[in-house]
């Protein structure tokens, strides 16, 4: 979700102001998809690189992410939202994580639409941690034991699905790191629209794109041609 920074500076407004009208939009974002019945969808919110920007930013970010986990919890319930934070939850304050414990643990019965929240989330560091758990869970075992499920049942996103549609706005044309590994045969959908425009239309918009694509996971356009109904 790229581009809050730039929004904000548009409009002459300050960096968190950005920030606040991002976490909006992730509402309203939630919501369409919900509406599509799109059973998943996950939003880079704070990665392990954030932690560099001025103390204040962060500490604004981690307010924002606070005051949104307490308020919208009912309405995310009522909705049949399902919440899961995919990160290293440990680095935040305990105020934080308390509350993204009570948010998973009163959502987990929701059943229309899971949304991830990755948070203090890298690609890389959740690979290294997928190893070394894998590797924790299998003393003395063969390097020939260690497979491609090794990995992906020790990730982060262990039984969430493998993204179809990455959509990057604000421009920027590379994953910064995000679902490394899910993402290998993800279409990827490159906006200038800044995060805090991103609405509805522009999912559509999205969407239709991701529709006109032929996912073909190595195979030649005929060979798809064959399967299709
Ligand atoms: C949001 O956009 C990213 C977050 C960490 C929440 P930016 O803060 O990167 O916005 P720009 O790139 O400065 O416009
Ligand atoms: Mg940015």
């Amino acid at each position: 979700m790229d581009g809050n920074g730039r929004w904000a500076k548009q409009r002459h407004l300050p960096r968190v102001a950005g920030h606040a009208k991002g976490a909006l939009q992730a509402k309203q974002v939630i919501k369409a998809c919900a509406a599509l019945e799109i059973e998943h969808i996950t939003l880079y919110a704070f990665s392990t690189e954030n932690w560099a920007r001025p103390a204040e930013e962060v500490s604004a970010l981690m307010g924002l992410f606070l005051k949104h986990l307490k308020g919208e919890l009912k309405g995310m319930v009522e909705r049949g939202v399902r919440l899961k934070i995919l990160g290293d939850i440990s680095e935040f304050s305990s105020e934080l994580r308390d509350a993204i414990a009570h948010a998973e643990h009163m959502t987990a019965a929701g059943d229309r639409i899971q949304v991830n929240v990755a948070a203090n989330y890298g690609g890389r560091s959740e690979l290294v941690s997928a190893v070394r758990q894998w590797m924790a869970s299998h003393p003395g075992a063969s390097p020939h034991a260690f497979d491609e499920d090794a990995i992906r049942q020790n990730l982060l996103t262990q039984g969430i699905p493998e993204p179809d549609l990455l959509i990057r706005t604000g421009g920027e044309c590379r994953l910064s790191n995000f679902l490394l590994w899910q993402s290998a045969y993800t279409e990827l959908y490159f906006t200038d629209t800044l995060w805090p425009d991103f609405d509805a239309k522009a999912l559509d918009a999205a969407i239709a794109w991701y529709k006109q694509r032929e996912r073909r996971f190595g195979k030649t356009s005929e060979q798809i041609a064959v399967v299709k109904p």
